[in-house]
């Protein structure tokens, strides 16, 4: 494939240092998670490092919005899914997560705090400005092996997924290593024409998304659905109400442009409910 997996290292002993994507959709009151999926996941690649001293980390939710809360929780939710004790330390880079870690055994795992507490993770580096920052010259000496299992993150440049692997043996966790397979198999094996069925509400992210695929003759059909659906449907002048998005007007006007550009490329729902 290409890429180093869990397959080409022997853990035993090792203190290694686990990047999850466990961004979960959080209750804007209460700071609850809403749904566990993301932290279900992570349970394969924890079984998958029998006898190692396990670090997870991940990031939370942007400063400044209501989904950026600690990890506690989450660190509750992955000891449920896990049957494994996992230990939460209020700390991602400090004097408390480094003694932390130092004192840990064969077969524990502890979580580390949201990363973006951390104020270089809210930034995009090159990869040797990524391997000078603070976190990763901080934490790097304590560690044998770095995994990066975070995909729905991957395509983000931030210290934690692209830092510790210019420092450090670093490898693919099983989640990783699954989505970057069924990739290839889009890329070598599957033929045109591709239908691409796209949601979510990160809507400047699919707008970018959707222009690439297309330039790169990977979407012949796009089924939209979800939030960015939604800007599709106020362009086509389905919906007249707004849609209370950051720079609805720019998404509104981006996705009027594509369908003038590409008219027999995009599916909007036939119908709608409005709560
Ligand atoms: C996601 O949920 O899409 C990833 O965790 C990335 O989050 P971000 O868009 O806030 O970087």
């Amino acid at each position: 494939m290409g890429i180093l997996t869990l397959d080409n290292f022997d853990v035993k002993g090792k203190t290694v240092l686990l990047r999850v994507d466990m961004n979960c959709p959080i209750h804007p009151d209460t700071g609850k998670i809403l749904g566990t999926k993301r932290i279900e996941e992570v349970v394969e690649t924890i079984n998958a490092l029998d006898g190692a001293k396990i670090v997870v980390i991940s990031h939370q939710g942007r400063v400044g919005r209501d989904d950026f809360v600690g990890m506690e929780e989450h660190a509750k939710q992955l000891e449920k899914f896990s049957n494994k004790k996992v230990r939460y330390v209020a700390d991602v880079i400090g004097s408390l997560a480094q003694d932390e870690i130092k004192k840990m055994n064969d077969g524990e795992i502890i979580l580390l705090d949201n990363l973006r507490l951390c104020a270089e993770e809210n930034y995009e580096f090159s990869l040797e400005e990524s391997a000078r920052t603070i976190m990763v010259q901080r934490l790097k000496d304590l560690f044998d092996l770095f995994i990066l299992d975070s995909f729905p993150s991957a395509h983000r440049t931030h210290p934690s997924l692209v830092g510790f692997a210019q420092v450090l043996p670093t490898c693919a966790g099983r989640l990783l290593e699954k989505e970057v397979k069924q990739l290839e198999n889009i890329l070598t094996v599957a033929k045109s024409p591709f239908t691409v069925v796209l949601g979510g509400s990160k809507v400047d992210d699919r707008l970018k998304a959707i222009k690439l695929l297309i330039k790169k003759e990977r979407a012949d059909h796009v089924l939209l659905t979800g939030v960015i659906a939604n800007v599709f449907l106020r362009a086509q002048g389905r919906i007249k109400f707004p849609l209370n998005i950051k720079d609805e007007d720019e998404m509104v006007a981006s996705a009027h442009a594509l369908i003038g550009e590409h008219p027999d490329v995009f599916s909007t729902p036939v119908d709608i409910a409005v709560n």
